[in-house]
């Protein structure tokens, strides 16, 4: 009985390739947020979703798989990326179980809501694995910029996907698991349809507060304030509170660590403003803090997975959590901003403060999905080309300059 699960565990291994090819062919379907919300509120059908998600599933993991072994080999053969790779393959192998079962089958719908539960909880790790996978390769090779460019481009998209897959899981399996949720009973699976703005930034800058007191043993205090189009009450957007939350909770870390650092010799701190304004297009929020600002060639670097200014910080270390350290603070906060078509911004006044700028949609009809796809664009970003930049390069010694007439 071992050997034949073992002959059909690796039979079903053997054909992974040629699933991937399936269903990488077939273009990710973004939902827009009022999509996500009608679906939940009005018709909800859990037969329906399921036979949604039982082919989106296998084509966002697919298409996704795809771009992974594109990777440069020296970093696609590290422990870390092997791994990661292996919980894409097994969770691709969980749903297509469910390819040939019958949708009016209660059970075969129960055992479905399980089985993404469990791909869920295998990938809880998959940022800090990847991250890890990226630390090594950095370490073990001088990267070139080609290389960096490749690995910034694939983590954003990689993880992109992985925030799309998971608002998928995350809304079939609350929606579906047959309980209102006692602490928000109006959410429709992780969606607020009515999202107070102001109550999520003082969440989070309370909880960056209380991280802020325990390392510095002090904190910058906050000032709000919000405009409204539509008259004078407070901002309420439709979207997913989690987002939003961790947007701002990365934001108030930095800007509180920098707010320290700038004024670590004076008894007083500076306060971080935000400001909430909802126009008939866009909710923007700015964070301004005076926090010694960053010069503008180093913003880019900010955002990128390779780089962070704070020592990194020892996985599963005793200290808690720590305020900075990994440098995947903003990118990642910049991915939940631009996943339903907002953006977050950094706009900084080197010797003075920074702002960050968060942009949201108003409208939940315009939040739709920003996914990946796998087609030969997005290979082409993977070749390796050597051609030469088209802008010249400043020449730090002008005695080169002959030598540098030749090289051309
Ligand atoms: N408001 C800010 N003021 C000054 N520097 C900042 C600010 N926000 C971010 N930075 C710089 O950007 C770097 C990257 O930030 P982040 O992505 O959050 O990673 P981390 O905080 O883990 O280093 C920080 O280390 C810091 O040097
Ligand atoms: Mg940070």
């Amino acid at each position: 009985m071992k050997f034949v699960r073992f002959l059909m565990k690796n039979s079903a291994l053997a054909n992974v390739p040629k699933h991937i090819d399936h269903f990488s062919k077939f273009s990710p379907s973004p939902l827009s947020i009022k999509q996500f919300l009608d679906f939940g509120s009005t018709n909800a059908c859990e037969k329906t979703s399921f036979m949604f998600l039982r082919q989106e599933l296998p084509v966002r993991l697919s298409n996704i798989m795809k771009e992974i072994n594109l990777l440069p080999d020296r970093l696609l053969g590290t422990p870390s990326v092997q791994l990661v790779q292996s919980w894409y393959v097994q969770s691709l192998l969980d749903i297509l179980e469910f390819y040939d079962k019958n949708p009016d089958d209660l059970r075969v719908l129960s055992s479905f809501t399980d089985a993404l539960i469990t791909i869920r909880n295998r990938h809880n790790d998959v940022v800090p694995t990847m991250a890890q996978g990226v630390i090594e390769y950095k370490e073990s090779y001088l990267e070139d910029s080609i290389t960096s460019q490749n690995v910034q481009y694939f983590l954003d998209r990689f993880y992109m996907s992985r925030i799309s897959i998971r608002m998928l899981i995350n809304q079939h399996t609350l929606i579906f698991d047959g309980t209102t949720n006692p602490a928000h009973p109006k959410h429709i699976g992780s969606i607020d349809p009515d999202c107070e703005v102001v109550n999520v930034i003082r969440d989070a800058y309370e909880t960056a507060k209380l991280l802020c007191d325990q390392y510095y043993m002090d904190s910058p205090a906050l000032e709000v304030d919000q405009y409204n189009v539509n008259g004078s009450g407070p901002v309420h957007i439709v979207y997913v509170p989690s987002h939003l939350y961790h947007m701002l909770f990365e934001l108030f870390k930095n800007a509180m660590r920098a707010t320290v650092e700038n004024y670590e010799s004076s008894s007083c701190l500076p306060s971080i403003k935000v400001k909430v304004a909802l126009g008939s297009e866009d909710v923007t929020i700015k964070m301004s803090d005076k926090g010694g600002g960053v010069p503008l060639s180093k913003i880019d670097r900010l955002f990128s997975y390779m780089y962070s200014t704070a020592p990194t910080p020892h996985l599963g270390s005793s200290r808690g959590t720590p305020l900075a350290g990994f440098g995947y603070g903003l990118p990642i906060s910049r991915l939940y901003a631009k996943y339903f078509q907002g953006d977050l911004q950094l706009y900084s006044m080197e010797g003075y403060g920074t702002d960050a700028v968060i942009y949201l949609k108003a409208l939940s009809k315009d939040s739709v999905e920003r996914l990946p796809v796998y087609n030969k664009s997005a290979w082409r970003h993977y070749q390796h080309s050597h051609e030469a930049d088209d802008w010249c390069v400043p020449s730090s010694d002008p005695k080169n300059m002959a030598a540098h007439k030749i090289q051309q």
